[in-house]
């Protein structure tokens, strides 16, 4: 198997008698976009100080690319990064804030940090004390991203961005995963994750619950199916997977758990006059978890 891009084992982190993270063992591949998913508290911000290793952990290890995250002068060198809560100087500008950060990074492309600029529509002259808190996210997402890093720990990096600002943040981390960069993000939003992630690890009190690809995850559950008809309802109880079946005004409300093939097959053969879905959302599987 090709080295992972992340990788935990028995990563564990107490602080005094509070369990933050226990037990953590995780792959996530190159170009995956990775999801990290749990409410406040759950053990998600430790998990990336963990992985930057500003934090050294009470036992067990990460790496990534193969590297300790203890070699911090090696393991840097690949990765970018946004904290939870964004702290950058205030009395630099956007650009210089970009211009300072580049050079650390060490290899910038000027034309894709402009090019960053202007999809999360920033003005990169103005001073970072004056930014609203969602324009400021955008300084420190730019700068993780203008050096193309091969793995981005982003802390919850739309938290703070407006609707449109976040698509665009999520079609640039697209873009990001097509060329291979692994992106390991955490969410307590999960909308937000069940459109850009793969995979999805929820965290719950400090312990991993589950890691799932989403789509494996919505197989696992239930939709609920509305069917109107034109003329007689026939019974859908002897079709696989259809469950709760209940007759409403002028149709049929039923679940189907699984694959929805043999439903389709019989709703083929009937006068069906409109057809609703609903997929459970990740908040509803998420909390049957809970
Ligand atoms: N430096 C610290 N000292 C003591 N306890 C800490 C420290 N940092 C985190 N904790 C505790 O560890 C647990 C996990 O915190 P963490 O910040 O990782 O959660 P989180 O999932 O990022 O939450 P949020 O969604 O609120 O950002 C919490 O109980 C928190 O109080
Ligand atoms: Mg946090």
């Amino acid at each position: 198997m090709a080295t992972p891009a992340i990788r935990t084992r028995g990563l564990t982190k107490h602080f005094g008698r509070t369990v933050a993270l226990e037990d953590l063992d995780l792959d996530i591949r190159s170009g995956e976009i990775f999801g990290f998913l749990g409410p406040n508290g759950a053990g998600k911000s430790t998990t990336i100080r963990l992985l930057l290793s500003f934090l050294r952990p009470t036992r067990g290890s990460a790496e990534i690319l193969g590297v300790p995250v203890s070699d911090v002068a090696r393991v840097h060198r690949h990765i970018g990064y946004v904290p939870g809560d964004v702290a950058l100087w205030p009395q630099l500008t956007g650009a210089e804030t970009l211009h300072l950060l580049g050079r650390l990074s060490g290899r910038v492309d000027l034309a894709f940090r402009e090019e960053l600029v202007q999809r999360l529509q920033l003005d990169p002259s103005r001073r970072v004390r004056t930014l609203s808190r969602g324009n400021r996210q955008k300084v420190a997402l730019v700068a993780a991203l203008q050096s193309r890093p091969d793995v981005l720990l982003l802390d919850e990096p739309t938290a703070g961005l407006d609707p449109l600002m976040e698509e665009e943040f999520q079609a640039v981390a697209r873009d990001a995963a097509a060329r291979g960069q692994t992106i390991f993000l955490s969410s307590h939003i999960l909308d937000e994750v069940e459109d850009l992630c793969d995979r999805v690890g929820i965290l719950r009190a400090g312990h991993l619950v589950e890691v799932a690809a989403l789509d494996d995850l919505r197989a696992l559950h239930t939709t609920v199916v509305e069917v109107q008809l034109d003329g007689e309802v026939p019974a859908f109880t002897d079709v696989p997977g259809v469950t709760d079946v209940e007759r409403v005004d002028g149709g049929v409300r039923l679940s189907v758990t699984g694959p929805p093939g043999p439903l389709l097959e019989r709703l083929a053969h009937l006068p069906v006059t409109r057809l609703r879905t609903e997929e459970p959302s990740l908040e509803e599987i998420f909390l049957t978890y809970y």
